[in-house]
């Protein structure tokens, strides 16, 4: 059996009819497979954790469950049924149907086991839908229009089961917001089962005071304080927060329901970051306390984030979208004294992945057993810990103490060009009184992103008061600067606070310098990649420019500010205590580039900024720096002026293009471009394969004999780069190895 047409015929409506509100409102139904195995481990959970024979379909009460019934509530009527189901986001029904499906196969099974006549069966399941359902199975949705498809899906089902398809009004389906409360109230008591596929949007408009409070712990009604935003007593202190995406609000809201039935079962399928997101270790610890078994499988599939080299072949999402994601099946006994907390995961096609879910045993699908622990309670494998050699390093931030994240514009299309003059003529544009707000919205904002504002328009930023200020700027043409945007690529901003939602002040004032000089580093680094997030800069630097994602933005050092050098002295070693701050610059930078620096320390480097050791003798420290100079020297070099003899090719980059064949860069089928080995072309700062990215972000245009030439300067950059990074491994070597030649006492065991 396989749930019906309906279910995925509105999604395919809404995502032709308005595909801003399905983005906005994280509309992406559930493959069939998933829901049904999401339900059928809620079920066997219910069977073996909570000894409920007939799991969802169970008809104990919060009264008969007797002995084994946890603390339950003062004000849970005591004859309701213990099981109470609740879909918070129910879609076109695929969880409903899954249900309900489930429910009717434990009854069938039951009568087949007790011999009982198929009449007698028949009458029992319609019994049980006419009179047990609408006490046991509650569902909300947020879009009106998706109840008749929802209506449509299970009234299908239960004829496939003898019964009427108007039996579907006995499912009590709510049109509402999950993240309010009066919805919730609505429902009467709370419920003890949760599943569901939470939307997906990242920039949630769901902002009530309700949710909010109750992310923070700080709700009336709360039993139990809770809150996101604090580990172990001690609020987050992040600079930046990803726990006000939809889904992490699903998830509190769920929790919550079971924090005052005082037991239950949780199913979800959601984004998968908060498994082993720094800034989710509030959240991962309050799962922790929680409950008393947790499953947890990572079905990956994040575009962003690629496997390991074994696993690089194809890894996909298993639904329409490039986010990783995760079922987690969320138990709390309320009286078990042991915790078991499983993981385990998923690669490769869609295809497989589903297989996988409907034909192997959950338990071989969550093989490892996790034991979540402070300061970070992840909530995925980790690798070998070597956090205590570790920790003997400085952290960066507290050796150079003044940094800044990169400027976040907002709107990069429209502050920042290759061209200068395109970039200046742009923004007369946007001074330009005979040219409407209609007009420049239509011209530069095709796609609103929010149903809030008029296209373009944030919270922060409306379009005619920026355009306004701009006009009464005297000096606006001379805000127009170069700035580090990508590895090795240059290019122009209009670094405006008028046009820019993060400009950055006072330190990028710092990077207009002559003789600016910054680290760029980066906390967030995903997992089962290599470790080599650093770059240096010598201009404003934008955000992106190691990894384009919603997951944490880059952090600039810079060497000096206001003319004073940044660097806390206190903390250097005593014979490098009068060593010149660019050389030590330089030794950091060759430190970020060692090849065993990156791959011993790639667990820590992921989770903490980058932590630095200096070696014990000023002849190893002088080494290093003179080859960390060098590599500064290459990256920070403006190309040579463009040689005008170069050919410049006579068709732009096409789609699908740069490809690489054959030792060479391809810009379509026809036209090779530079000469460039595989090991370089696939060459990688960040998350950028720098030279893919710099040719595929000039897509659709003509390449002039300028960008040829600056296109070589940075393939040549890069090689250059690869000889110097073999150097320092080379280096390293020779002084013994990084423990060796940096003093670093080796952990016992690690
Ligand atoms: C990812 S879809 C999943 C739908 C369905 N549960 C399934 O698995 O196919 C998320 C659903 O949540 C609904 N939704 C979005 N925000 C909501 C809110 N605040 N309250 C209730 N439903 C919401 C969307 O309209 C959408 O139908």
């Amino acid at each position: 059996m396989s749930v019906g047409a309906s279910a995925y015929r509105f999604e395919s409506e809404l995502a032709r009819l308005s595909p801003r509100q399905r983005r906005e409102r994280g509309v992406f139904y559930t493959p069939w497979e998933l829901a049904v195995a999401i339900v059928a481990q809620v079920d066997a959970r219910l069977k073996t954790d909570f000894n409920l024979p007939l799991g969802l379909a169970d008809s104990a009460t919060y009264r008969s469950l007797g002995t084994n019934a946890p603390s339950i509530a003062s004000y849970q009527d005591p004859d309701q049924p213990a099981i109470r189901i609740l879909e918070p986001s129910a879609g076109s029904g695929v969880f409903l149907v899954a249900l309900l499906r489930q429910m009717y196969q434990n009854l069938s099974e039951d009568h087949l086991r007790s011999n009982r006549s198929k009449a007698l069966r028949k009458k029992t399941w319609q019994r049980f839908v006419e009179e047990d359902l609408p006490k046991r199975l509650h569902a909300i949705e947020l879009l009106p229009e998706s109840v008749p498809a929802a209506r449509e899906t299970i009234g299908q089902f239960f004829k496939s089961t003898g019964l009427s398809a108007a039996h579907s009004k006995f499912v009590s389906l709510c049109v509402g917001n999950a993240l309010e409360p009066d919805v919730h109230a609505r429902l009467g008591d709370s419920a003890t089962v949760i599943v569901g596929n939470p939307p997906y949007s990242a920039a949630s408009t769901n902002r009530g005071q309700w949710i909010r409070d109750l992310l923070r712990g700080t709700i009336e009604d709360q039993s139990v304080y809770r809150s996101y935003f604090e580990a172990d007593g001690q609020p987050l202190n992040e600079r930046k927060l990803w726990l006000h995406d939809d889904y992490v609000k699903f998830l509190r809201v769920s929790q919550w329901h079971l924090e005052r039935s005082g037991f239950g079962v949780i199913g979800l399928v959601t984004n998968h970051g908060f498994l082993d997101n720094v800034t989710f270790r509030g959240l991962r610890s309050q799962l922790a306390d929680q409950f008393d078994r947790i499953d947890l499988l990572d079905l990956n599939g994040n575009a962003k984030k690629r496997g390991t080299a074994s696993r690089l072949s194809r890894d996909e999402s298993v639904f329409d979208i490039g986010q990783g994601v995760a079922i987690s099946i969320l138990c709390q006994t309320g009286r078990s004294t042991e915790k078991i907390f499983r993981h385990g995961q998923l690669w490769g096609p869609r295809e497989g992945k589903l297989e996988s879910l409907s034909n192997t045993p959950w338990e071989q699908l969550t093989p490892e057993l996790l034991t979540p622990a402070p300061p970070h309670y992840f909530l995925a494998p980790r690798q070998l810990d070597v956090s205590h050699e570790y920790d003997q390093g400085i952290s960066i931030t507290e050796l150079i103490p003044q940094s800044t994240s990169t400027i976040v514009t907002a709107r990069d299309s429209i502050v920042v060009d290759t061209d200068p003059e395109v970039l200046l003529t742009r923004i007369a544009e946007f001074r330009d009184r005979s040219i409407s707000d209609d007009e420049l919205r239509a011209r530069y904002f095709p796609r609103p992103r929010s149903s809030k504002y008029p296209a373009g328009d944030t919270r922060g930023w409306k379009l005619s008061a920026a355009r306004e200020s701009l006009r009464s700027d005297p000096n606006w043409k001379s805000r127009i600067v170069p700035c580090a945007y990508r590895p090795f690529d240059r290019r122009w901003i209009y670094w405006s606070a008028e046009m820019i939602d993060w400009p950055r002040g006072k330190v990028m004032q710092a990077m207009q310098q002559p003789d600016a000089l910054a680290l760029i580093v980066r906390r967030q680094m995903p997992p089962d990649r290599p470790c080599n997030f650093f770059l240096a800069a010598d201009a404003l630097t934008v955000d992106g420019i190691l990894r384009s994602d919603n997951r944490g933005n880059e952090t600039l050092l810079p060497i000096t500010i206001a003319g004073q050098e940044n660097l806390n002295r206190a903390l250097l070693p005593k014979h490098l205590a009068s060593v010149n701050v660019r050389e030590i610059f330089a030794y950091l930078y060759a430190l970020f580039h060692s090849s065993e620096f990156r791959a011993h320390f790639a667990e820590s480097l992921r989770i903490e900024y980058p932590r630095v050791f200096f070696p014990e003798d000023t002849s190893t420290f002088q080494k290093l720096s003179r080859l960390g100079e060098a590599l500064l020297t290459v990256h920070l070099a403006t190309s040579d002026p463009p040689d005008k003899n170069l050919a410049a090719p006579t068709r732009p980059i096409a789609a699908g293009h740069p490809k690489w064949s054959d030792g060479l860069v391809w810009i379509d089928r026809q036209t090779p471009l530079a000469e460039v080995d595989s090991e370089t072309w696939l060459f990688h700062v960040g998350s950028h394969q720098v030279l893919r990215k710099w040719l595929k972000d000039r897509r659709g245009k003509e390449l002039s004999a300028e960008d040829v030439a600056n296109y070589l300067g940075v393939v040549s950059v890069v090689g250059k780069t690869q000889d110097l990074i073999q150097q320092i491994d080379a280096t390293m070597k020779k002084l013994g190895g990084l423990h060796r030649a940096l003093g670093i006492s080796q952990v016992c065991g690690s």
